[in-house]
């Protein structure tokens, strides 16, 4: 029995941000930010979209690929939707705090009216999360057969937009994957699909990446005076020494554990938060560059679409193909971090 990554889809604003753009606004410029993140534009979602919404384009990107590459039985998006059995939503910026779940609302725009629906709150490694929670999901249960895994974000709704430490670094968008349980052999020559995941998390680190207003211990009152704002506060030093630790230290021990070497890997494919994080992370562990697939210059940090938008990139690209194996890492607020390895 394997879970495998049978289609993939994204969905980003049409709005592009460039650094010399946000530079007319505020105090920073084009230099700075490219050399400190590797960062050269974001998109940006007008007000009228929510995660939803770039979460359910993800998700018909996704079913299209799948009717049009053959790898179902179905013959439209539509009825492919109807055969979901759960949905499985990672975001940190949901259309509601609280309840609805995003995941419900993308689950009835689609039509997946046989599917479970469910929100991931891991932040920027929540989609590694909900890849390891759909594929057990799919391991109980012999009539469970299809998952859709989305990352979703609007987080530019919840970025102080005059201060320059964070507000450069974020951008919207949405990715997603179709996750199936297969008859094809996890062992051996031929194997397929999610190998194996390593799920960590360090909540010590909780007050280093936080949205501070908004939840049960700052809720909203009537009359409130905004104590906090409801925005991203982060302790960026902190972050990067964490991000650094944790890719090296998830890379290593997948690695270790399938008794695999760096030039097994086709891809290693990382949370997309700083390109710098990503090099300290491949000369600590003295790993070839190639191997790591970044496209933050384009779209920033999208937090839990990032890894999605990236396996999209790869696999619409033809930069992937079946029996490549690929390492997705991810590293966030809580803080959490983990990696899934997959043969595609
Ligand atoms: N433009 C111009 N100057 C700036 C900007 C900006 N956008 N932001 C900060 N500066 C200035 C600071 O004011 C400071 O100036 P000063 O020395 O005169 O006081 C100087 O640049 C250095 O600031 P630092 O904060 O020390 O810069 P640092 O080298 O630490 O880089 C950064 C900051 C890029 C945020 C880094 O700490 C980092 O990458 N952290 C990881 C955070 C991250 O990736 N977060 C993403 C979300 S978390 C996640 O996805 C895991």
């Amino acid at each position: 029995m394997a879970f495998e990554i049978k289609a993939t889809g994204r969905a980003v604003p049409q709005r592009r941000v460039s650094n010399e753009e946000l530079a007319k606004k505020i105090d920073t410029n084009d230099e700075w930010i490219y050399s400190h993140t590797g960062i050269k534009a974001r998109r940006i979602a007008d007000a009228e979209t929510a995660s939803s919404d770039l979460g359910v384009k993800a998700a018909w990107n996704a079913l299209e690929m799948a009717i049009e590459r053959g790898v179902c039985t179905e013959k439209t998006p539509e009825e492919l939707a109807a055969t979901i059995d759960m949905i499985v939503v990672a975001t940190t910026t949901p259309d509601f705090y609280g309840c609805p779940s995003t995941a419900c609302l993308i689950q009835n725009k689609l039509g997946a009216k046989n599917a479970g629906a469910m929100d991931i709150s891991a932040a920027c490694s929540g989609f590694i999360y909900g890849l390891e929670t759909a594929a057990g999901f799919l391991s109980v249960g012999t009539e469970r057969k299809r998952c859709l895994v989305i990352g979703c974000e609007i987080l530019s709704r919840f970025i102080d937009w005059n201060d320059r430490r964070t507000c450069v670094l974020f951008g919207d968008g949405a990715g997603a994957v179709l996750l199936e349980k297969t008859s094809a052999p996890t062992e051996g020559i031929g194997r397929r699909g999610l190998l194996r995941t390593i799920l960590r998390a360090d909540g010590a680190g909780s007050e280093n990446l936080i949205i501070k207003k908004g939840g049960s211990r700052n809720a909203y009152r009537a009359g409130d005076v905004f104590e906090f704002a409801p925005f991203i506060e982060m302790n960026g030093r902190a972050v990067y020494n964490f991000a650094v630790r944790a890719m090296t230290e998830i890379i290593k021990d997948l690695l270790e554990a399938e008794r695999l070497s760096i030039d097994e890997l086709r891809w290693i494919t990382p949370h997309q938060a700083n390109a710098r994080i990503v090099q300290a992370a491949t000369k600590r562990l003295n790993f070839p560059s190639e191997k790591f697939f970044i496209n933050i210059d384009e779209y920033a940090n999208t937090s839990a679409a990032s890894i999605p938008i990236a396996l999209d990139e790869l696999n619409r690209g033809e930069r992937l193909k079946s029996g490549d194996l690929v390492m997705c890492v991810g590293f966030g607020a809580g803080l959490t971090y983990g990696g899934n390895l997959i043969v595609w």
